[in-house]
């Protein structure tokens, strides 16, 4: 009968249970009433008097090693059926759930490369109010106080002041950071040190809305002062800008044109990226689209910053992010930029 019990030790210490029904079949089997420890108790009658107590204490130590297995055995099993039933059925037949990642818009696209650029070729990125006093965005770039330069420029005013040059106004473009740094630069205890920013930010004219034309608008515009800076590194910066940006075989062409704030001054135009210069609706069949204003930085710009002219000279140019984007995906309205159509949107996905 030791060996009976022996070999039921075994068995029960061996013994796995991983669910519900195995949990019963364990039961029954050791310790239902019809089960083997039952059995073996009932078999303890006819054993010799003398052997009694000995295999009871036997008896008695494997019914407790089946009950405390049982019990854990049942603790486990309800456990897992619990977070099993927490978590929802896996159903492999439905959808799979959408990818809802955003996108950039196509404007910080643009705006990103076109810093990736310039940053490349030592310029670094300069930032500025947006609201602004008339001699930061006007005066100070020599623009006379009536001059007709100014009603290209029409703006919002948020005050209007008894001094017009401290009127203050929502700037119609980021030259203002110029006028700031070279401020700076000015102001800076070491003395002049050379400037090469670009001024990327938000703009705005008093422009009716139109495919075309809007309010706010977004620019890039770049400085470069030192001494020696002439129109040839002008003209080098921005060629290799042009082609960086578009491709290797893009043409540029410089026009001749007027700002107050750079004499010379010279409108860029590069070889249309529809029609690759054949012409077309969009470049109106000329086979050329403007793409930026820039000129030599005027001598009474660098004197209001209180920078010596016969010492320093620079070159500084301007372009809108939403015409150059217009022309690189060939948008055709400009009001897209500010609708948050994710029709719209969605197409640069990916870039
Ligand atoms: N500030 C000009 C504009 O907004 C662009 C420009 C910048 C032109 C620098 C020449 C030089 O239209």
């Amino acid at each position: 009968m030791t060996e009976s019990i022996a070999q039921l030790y075994a068995e029960i210490e061996a013994a796995t249970v991983t669910n519900k029904e195995q949990l019963e079949q364990y039961r029954l089997r050791y310790l239902s009433k019809k089960g083997a420890v039952t059995e073996l108790f009932e078999s303890l009658k006819t054993a010799a008097a003398e052997d009694r107590r000995a295999l009871g204490q036997q008896l008695n130590s494997l019914k407790n090693l089946a009950q405390d297995r049982f019990q854990a055995f049942q603790e486990a099993v309800e456990a897992s059926e619990q977070t099993a039933s927490s978590q929802p059925p896996v159903d492999l037949t439905l959808p799979v759930v959408p990818n809802l990642m955003g996108t950039q818009h196509p404007l910080s696209i643009v705006r990103q490369r076109i810093i990736q650029i310039f940053e490349r070729i030592g310029f670094n990125v300069a930032d500025g109010p947006e609201i602004e006093t008339d001699w930061y965005n006007f005066g100070a770039l020599n623009f006379a106080d009536n001059h007709p330069a100014r009603e290209m420029q029409d703006t919002f005013f948020v005050e209007k002041t008894d001094t017009p040059s401290q009127d203050v106004l929502l700037r119609t473009h980021t030259s203002n950071v110029q006028i700031r740094l070279m401020e700076q630069v000015r102001n800076s205890p070491g003395g002049f040190r050379p400037i090469r920013s670009i001024m990327p930010g938000r703009v705005y004219r008093n422009e009716a809305i139109s495919a075309r034309a809007h309010c706010q608008f977004h620019q890039v515009e770049g400085i470069y002062i030192d001494r020696n800076v002439g129109f040839k590194d002008l003209k080098d910066t921005l060629y290799h800008f042009v082609k960086e940006l578009f491709t290797k075989d893009t043409k540029i062409r410089f026009r001749p044109s007027y700002f107050p704030f750079t004499e010379p001054s010279a409108e860029i135009d590069i070889s249309c990226q529809i029609c690759g210069g054949s012409g077309c609706n969009v470049c109106k069949y000329t086979g050329w689209v403007e793409i930026a204003g820039s000129g030599m930085v005027d001598p009474n710009v660098l004197i209001n910053c209180g920078i010596d002219p016969d010492e320093f000279t620079g070159f500084a140019f301007g372009m809108g992010i939403e015409r150059i984007t217009m022309l690189k995906y060939q948008v055709r309205d400009l009001r897209l930029y500010f609708e948050n159509d994710v029709r719209f949107l969605r197409q640069f996905e990916g870039l």
